[in-house]
């Protein structure tokens, strides 16, 4: 990918691998993969014999985002020190987004930044988290409180692990890709409603398509704006009001899930604005609502989440900011709404 100063590949298995690390010229220091448990009892074995020159260790985590913490990163740089690594070594993330944002991390800081790559295997990883270089872990219940900026060396995308992701973790993803195809490219979101079969039915190609694309338009938005200071925030569509549902929901919905509804949201508010027309918005909820995403929240009042969006990292002087679409594959950032318009937009998806 040219947009951003490091490779990613798209493969159908874990054969590049070790090509992967020469050409990156990391085959020269000690490499430890961090994952997790379920990621570990699938295809651990797999890469390390991939990787049988490298002689890698495996740093193996509890799965879930309860182990994104400072004592699993702290168990790392243990790790790190027994396997004896020093500045030439290498960090390798093995699942998804949380093995990537904790092995990202514990890299950043570990003698001052040690190089790391990323091997995401959930879709979710695939499609946004493994690419852009956004690292970090959850602090006293507050999610990514701290972390940094911090590309990988490379990131090997193979996509034949999405075969034993579970159902719930696909739908999940597919909620991030199709927020992709939504604020950026037009053509991919058409893509998306001719080959949803396809894809439903993990077509390898066509969800090679799906990654790629996704990646593709990931990649060039961060080579814009890194650190996000504007452009990088379109990212967010959705996001306001999808994690206002994740917190209120105590994280027992996916990531993915909440998106959906919060992308949901936002296109309400950006047909009240007249910049979309309802098919486009109905096209949408039928597309989630194909991927088995919901498209209804249960349970949770309309006015709680509006007070949960206050709490936004995103908002400026305390007035809420969204990323809303101006038209069919374009987003904009920053825009605010009064708490009626807020209101009614976030009534579409809990009515
Ligand atoms: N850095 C970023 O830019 C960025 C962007 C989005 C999300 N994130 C972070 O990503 C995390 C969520 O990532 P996630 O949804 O990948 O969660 P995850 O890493 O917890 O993976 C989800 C589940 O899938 C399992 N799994 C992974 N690969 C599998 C496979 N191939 N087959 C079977 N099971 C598999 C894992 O063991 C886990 O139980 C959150 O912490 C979020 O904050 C980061
Ligand atoms: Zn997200």
């Amino acid at each position: 990918m040219e947009s951003l100063d490091y490779p990613i590949y798209f493969k159908g298995s874990f054969d590049g691998l070790a090509g992967a690390f020469t050409a990156a010229g990391l085959n020269g220091g000690r490499v430890c993969l961090i994952t997790d448990r379920n990621v570990s009892e699938l295809y651990l074995d797999e890469v390390r014999n991939k990787l049988a020159a490298l002689n890698a260790e495996a740093f193996i985590f509890t799965p879930g985002e309860e182990s994104k913490n400072l004592d699993v990163i702290r168990q790392i740089y243990d790790c790190f020190t027994h396997a004896r690594m020093d500045r030439s070594s290498v960090a390798a993330a093995l699942g998804g987004g949380v093995a990537g944002d904790m092995a990202g991390f514990a890299a950043a800081t570990f003698m001052r930044g040690i190089k790391y790559v990323q091997i995401p295997t959930t879709l979710l990883a695939q499609v946004d988290s493994s690419v852009g270089g956004k690292t970090g872990v959850d602090v006293g219940g507050r999610k990514n409180l701290v972390g940094a900026f911090y590309q990988p060396a490379f990131v090997y995308i193979n996509i034949s692990v999405l075969d034993t992701l579970p159902p719930e973790q696909f739908a999940s993803g597919m909620a991030e890709a199709i927020k992709t195809a939504l604020i950026a490219d037009k053509g991919f979101y058409r893509m998306f409603l001719a080959n949803k079969q396809l894809i439903k039915n993990r077509d390898r190609s066509a969800l090679l398509e799906v990654v790629k694309r996704s990646c593709r338009v990931k990649a060039s938005v961060v080579a814009e704006d890194e650190k996000e200071e504007g452009l990088r925030g379109i990212l967010n569509f959705g996001h306001t009001f999808g994690h206002a549902v994740e917190s209120l929901s105590r994280f027992t919905l996916p990531h993915g899930h909440c998106v959906a509804l919060g992308i949901l949201a936002a296109m309400r508010l950006s047909l009240e604005r007249g910049w979309i027309n309802e098919t486009y918005v109905d096209s949408v909820r039928e597309l989630f609502e194909y991927f088995s995403l919901p498209v209804k929240v249960k349970g949770l009042e309309p006015e709680a989440i509006l007070d949960q969006m206050a709490f936004d990292k995103k908002n400026k002087n305390g007035e809420i900011r969204m990323v809303l679409l101006k038209a069919a594959g374009k987003a904009v950032f920053n825009q605010s709404a009064g708490k009626e318009s807020i209101l009614k937009a976030i009534k579409y998806i809990t009515d």
